[in-house]
């Protein structure tokens, strides 16, 4: 069989574009241009794999102009770029990158959540300004970490390994509201309580939001969700934009309805809604979870080597479809 033609949708490191040449004629994108849904079909045609990012898309219409594609990689562990239902119907393998971006991105996570509690960003930019001129008894007074309620939305493997942060090295309490309960020994593991939506919401000191973005979750925090917080609670956001009304977020700041906020996503990223750049108690990240060069460069990996192991006929590392079997080789 000759050779398949895999897409990089964005560039990557040169290693991966090696590995990947040995099964493949890899068609770089060395410029990192970001493509419109147009664009990319336009690349895609003809093409049997494309190696993506969490920002591509491959919804219904890139899959219908494409009949040659057979299975899309993302280098991301979130896949709602993805149309796996589409994908599915017409035989596309989807794969994703989990698990090896874990503990990097619940390093960020907790390095928001200090920052925001601690008020780093607002009190580094006053100190550049050059207002500092004396010290004062509350000054940059914020909130404590250590001992505190740490709430957590989503409790998948990052929100387990924030938990675990949380109980084990800043002595927090941890609670935390999923679709299903963990088995009682993991709970037992990160001493983490379940509890419904509208208690974490009221109990949490700081809320950390972990998990996946679909049609339900869309503005799981939106006015009215913020207003049943505490005046002096944190919320930080390192799973997707749209879990958040930035709009709302943003009021809710601006009135102090919560104390503050850490945001690595956001609604309309790259783009950050200009309201949330007016107000001082925010820290804003540019999707920064994952970004430790060792993490990256394992996503980056792992995502070629289930272009590979598909394009060599062995079984997929981290696929997602219901059954690739079914659909595989
Ligand atoms: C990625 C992420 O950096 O893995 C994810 O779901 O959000 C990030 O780690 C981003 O999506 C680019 O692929």
């Amino acid at each position: 069989m000759s050779k398949p033609h895999i897409l990089m949708a964005r560039a990557v490191f040169p290693q991966v574009i090696e590995k990947l040449s040995q099964v493949a004629h890899v068609h770089p994108n060395h410029d990192d241009d970001v493509w419109t849904v147009p664009e990319l079909i336009e690349r895609l045609k003809g093409k049997q794999g494309v190696f993506t990012t969490g920002g591509d898309r491959i919804d219904a219409s890139v899959i219908q102009a494409c009949p040659d594609l057979r299975i899309c990689a993302n280098m991301a562990v979130g896949y709602n770029n993805f149309d796996i239902t589409a994908m599915t119907a017409a035989g596309v393998v989807a794969t994703n990158a989990p698990d090896v971006l874990t503990e990097t991105t619940a390093d960020l996570g907790f390095a928001l959540l200090m920052a925001t509690a601690r008020r780093l960003a607002e009190s580094e930019h006053y100190l550049r300004a050059g207002l500092w001129t004396k010290w004062s008894y509350d000054m940059f007074a914020g909130s404590d970490v250590h001992g505190s309620t740490l709430g957590i939305l989503g409790m998948g493997r990052i929100g387990q390994a924030i938990a675990r942060r949380g109980a084990l090295g800043f002595g927090m309490k941890v609670i935390y509201h999923n679709r299903s309960r963990l088995a009682p020994d993991l709970e037992q593991q990160y001493q983490a309580h379940y509890v419904s939506k509208a208690q974490l919401l009221a109990q949490a000191d700081h809320l950390v939001l972990v998990l996946p973005y679909t049609k339900e979750s869309h503005h799981a925090i939106a006015a009215a969700e913020l207003a049943q917080m505490k005046p002096t609670a944190t919320l930080v956001n390192i799973a997707r934009g749209g879990i958040v009304d930035d709009a709302a977020l943003a009021q809710a700041l601006k009135n102090r309805t919560i104390a503050a906020a850490g945001l690595d996503v956001y609604e309309e990223e790259p783009k950050v809604h200009p309201d949330l750049l007016k107000v001082p108690n925010v820290v804003l990240t540019p999707h920064i979870g994952s970004a430790s060069m060792p993490t990256r460069k394992a996503m980056a990996h792992l995502a070629a080597d289930n272009l590979i192991a598909f394009f060599t006929g062995k079984p997929l590392l981290t696929p997602l479809n219901p059954d690739p079997r079914s659909i595989a080789g």
